[in-house]
C-alpha cells in the first residue's frame, strides 16, 4: 500500500513563492473550503497529479501551472512510504527538475526523462495517471468518470487495478520480439541464399579445374609414354645400327694386311722392273757389241751366245713375276675399292646413328619437360584441394545459418504462442473473469448502501447492464446526474476495494472535489457521508466543498484556503 504523507508546492498556480505544505495521512476526513478561485483544486488535486504524473488535473498546458504572477521556480515535493520504504518525488518548472529520492537516495538519473517517469509509475506507483484518477479523485470538473471513458480506457484502469496489465507489457514486449525475430529470420533467409549462391559458384569453379586438372595429366601422361616409346624406338634403331657397324668393321678387318701387301707388290715390281731394263740393256749390248768398250777385249760367239741365252731365261723369269705381281695388285686394288664402299656405308652408318643419339637427347629433354607438366597438373589438384576446403567452409556456414534460422523459427512459434495466451482474450480474460463477480458484487453493495436501488453489472468487453425498477436494460446515460454521481461513487470504491484485496492500487488518498455541491440532495449527502465514514477506516478522505456550514461538524479536520493579494494561501 502507498501511504501519501505530505505535498507541498510553491509558485503553483495561484500560490506565491513561499511553500504551502498539506499533510495527507493526518486526518481520516477532511474538509476543504473556501471561496472560488481560493485555491483548493491546485492544492490537492493538480499538485499531486503534477508531482506524480507530471501533468496538473485540470486540462491546461504544463507551463500554465507555473504562477502566472512571479513566474518564479513552480516546485512540487510529495512524500510518501511504501513497505518499509520513503519516497520523495520532486517536480517542477523554470528550471525543469524531476527527481526521485528512495530512503533520501537520488535514483539514478541516467535515463531519459520518460524512463524516468515509467520507473515512477511501472516499478514505485504500479499506477498510471489514469488509473490514479480513477482511484483517489472523484471530481466535478475535468473528471472523467469511469462509465465516460472508452473501452480502452475502461481495460486499461481494470487491468492495473487487477495488477494484470504486466501481461500487456509482456505481449508489446512480446510482439517487438516476434517482429525483431522475424526480421532476423528475413535477414538469414537472405544470407543463406547468397550462401546457396556462392557454393553453386565455387562447385561450377571445382568442376572446371577438375577437368582441366584431369585433362591436362592425360595429356601430359599421353606425351611421357609417347615420348619414352620414341626414345625405346631410338634406342632400338641405334643398337641395330651399331652392330651393322660392327659387323662392316669386322668385314674391313683385312684393310691394312692389303694396304701393306699392295705396298710390297709395288715395291717388288718396281725392283723386278729395274731388273728387267738392266737384262734389256745386256742383251742389247751382246746384240749390238763385239769388244767390250772398256778393256776392248773381244766378245766371244758362246760368250755372246750364253749370256743371251742365260738373259732370256731370266727376262722370261721377271716378265712372268711382274705379271704374276701385276694381277695381284689388281686383286688387291679391287678390294681397296670394295673395303672403301663398305667405310663409306659404316660412314654412314655411324652418321645416322649420331643423328638418333642427338634425337633421343632430345626427346629426353621433351620426357624432363613432359613430367614436369605431370607435377604442375598435381600442383592443380592441391588448387582443387584449397577451393574443396573452401566449399566445405561455405556448406559449413550454410548449415550454421540454417540453424540457427531454425532456433529463430522455433521461439517464434514459442512467442507466438505466449502472445495468443497474453491476448486480451487469453490469460487476462480469465483473470477478469474472475474478478467481474466481486467487482459486480461491491459496485451493488455500494450502490444499495447509498439507497440506489439497481442491478449493475459490468460484462467482460467491460460494458455496463443496469436495470432499475420499471426500467428494463438502462445505460449510464440514462441516469440523472445525482445518480450518475451514486453509480460513480460505488464504481470508485468498487475499485478500492478490489485495489486493497489485490494490493495493487492501493493507497490512503480520496480526494472529492465538489461532489457535496452539485447533483446531490440533502438525502444524498447523508447517504454519501455514511458510505465514506464506513469505508474510511484506513484511507484519508478529502472532500472540497462550498457546503462547508452543512458539512464541517461531520469531519475530524477543517483547511480553509483563501486568496489575499492575488495570492493563494492556506488559513
Ligand atoms: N498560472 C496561474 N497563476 C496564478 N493563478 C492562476 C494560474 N492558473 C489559474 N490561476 C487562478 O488560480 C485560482 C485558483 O484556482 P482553483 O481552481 O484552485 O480554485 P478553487 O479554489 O478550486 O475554486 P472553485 O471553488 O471555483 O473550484 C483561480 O482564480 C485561477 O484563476
Ligand atoms: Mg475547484
Amino acid at each position: 500500500m502507498i501511504k501519501f504523507k505530505t505535498v507541498r508546492f510553491k509558485n503553483f498556480g495561484s500560490f506565491g513563492n513561499i511553500f504551502t505544505e498539506l499533510q495527507l495521512n493526518k486526518n481520516a476526513t477532511t474538509l476543504i473550503c473556501g471561496n472560488n478561485g481560493s485555491g483548493k483544486s491546485f492544492a490537492f488535486l493538480d499538485s499531486i497529479t503534477f508531482g506524480l504524473f507530471g501533468k496538473p488535473f485540470r486540462k491546461i498546458n504544463i507551463p500554465q501551472i507555473v504562477n502566472s504572477i512571479n513566474n518564479k521556480q513552480c516546485l512540487v515535493e510529495i512524500e510518501f512510504s511504501k513497505g518499509t520504504d520513503e519516497y520523495l518525488v520532486r517536480r517542477g518548472l523554470n528550471p525543469k527538475i524531476f527527481e526521485i529520492f528512495k530512503n533520501t537516495i537520488l535514483l539514478n538519473q541516467d535515463a531519459k526523462s520518460i524512463d524516468y517517469q515509467d520507473i515512477l509509475e511501472d516499478q514505485i506507483l504500479k499506477m498510471n495517471y489514469k488509473t490514479f484518477t480513477q482511484v483517489v479523485i472523484l471530481g466535478s470538473s475535468s473528471f472523467v468518470p469511469f462509465m465516460q471513458l472508452n473501452a480502452a480506457d475502461r481495460r486499461s484502469v481494470i487491468e492495473n487495478i487487477l495488477d494484470i496489465n504486466i501481461f500487456t507489457s509482456m505481449n508489446v514486449l512480446l510482439k517487438g520480439r516476434i517482429l525483431q525475430f522475424k526480421e532476423t529470420i528475413r535477414e538469414l533467409n537472405s544470407r543463406i541464399e547468397t550462401e546457396k549462391q556462392k557454393i553453386i559458384i565455387q562447385q561450377g569453379f571445382i568442376d572446371t579445374l577438375q577437368k582441366k586438372s584431369t585433362e591436362d595429366i592425360k595429356l601430359a601422361k599421353d606425351k611421357v609414354t609417347q615420348l619414352n616409346l620414341e626414345i625405346v624406338q631410338l634406342d632400338t634403331e641405334i643398337s641395330v645400327l651399331e652392330s651393322d657397324i660392327n659387323l662392316l668393321e669386322i668385314k674391313i678387318i683385312d684393310k691394312a694386311a692389303i694396304t701393306s701387301s699392295i705396298q710390297n707388290h709395288n715395291t717388288l715390281k718396281t725392283k723386278i722392273d729395274s731388273k728387267l731394263r738392266t737384262l734389256v740393256k745386256d742383251v742389247t749390248f751382246f746384240t749390238n757389241n763385239v769388244t767390250c768398250p772398256s778393256c776392248s777385249q773381244q766378245i766371244s760367239q758362246e760368250l755372246k751366245e750364253k749370256e743371251l741365252q742365260k738373259s732370256s731365261i731370266k727376262q722370261e723369269e721377271y716378265e712372268g713375276a711382274i705379271a704374276d705381281l701385276t694381277l695381284n695388285i689388281e686383286k688387291f686394288n679391287s678390294r681397296i675399292e670394295d673395303i672403301n664402299n663398305i667405310l663409306k656405308d659404316i660412314q654412314d652408318k655411324k652418321m645416322v646413328s649420331l643423328q638418333k643419339r642427338t634425337s633421343k637427347e632430345n626427346t629426353k629433354k621433351y620426357l624432363i619437360e613432359a613430367t614436369k607438366e605431370i607435377e604442375k597438373a598435381n600442383y592443380s589438384t592441391e588448387q582443387i584441394n584449397i577451393e574443396l576446403g573452401k566449399k566445405y567452409q561455405q556448406v559449413t556456414t550454410l548449415s550454421e545459418l540454417e540453424s540457427q534460422k531454425e532456433e529463430y523459427r522455433d521461439e517464434v512459434l514459442y512467442f507466438e504462442y505466449a502472445n495468443e495466451l497474453l491476448k486480451d482474450n487469453g490469460v487476462k480474460s480469465k483473470i477478469i473473469n474472475y474478478y467481474l463477480p466481486h467487482i459486480n458484487k461491491y459496485i451493488n453493495q455500494f450502490l444499495s448502501s447509498m439507497d440506489f436501488f439497481a442491478q449493475f453489472t459490468l460484462d467482460e468487453d467491460f460494458n455496463e447492464k443496469i436495470k432499475s425498477r420499471h426500467r428494463d436494460e438502462f445505460s449510464y446515460t440514462n441516469f440523472s446526474e445525482g445518480e450518475k454521481l451514486r453509480i460513480d461513487l460505488a464504481l470508485l470504491l468498487a475499485w478500492r476495494e478490489i485495489a486493497r484485496a489485490k494490493n495493487s492500487v492501493n493507497c490512503n488518498l480520496l480526494i472529492l472535489d465538489e461532489v457535496f455541491d452539485s447533483s446531490l440532495d440533502s438525502v444524498g449527502m447523508d447517504e454519501l457521508m455514511k458510505l465514506l465514514t464506513s469505508v474510511g477506516d484506513k484511507s484519508n478522505i478529502f472532500v472540497i466543498s462550498h457546503k462547508s456550514d452543512q458539512l464541517v461538524d461531520k469531519f475530524q479536520n477543517l483547511i480553509t484556503f483563501e486568496k489575499k493579494n492575488n495570492f493563494s494561501r492556506m488559513l
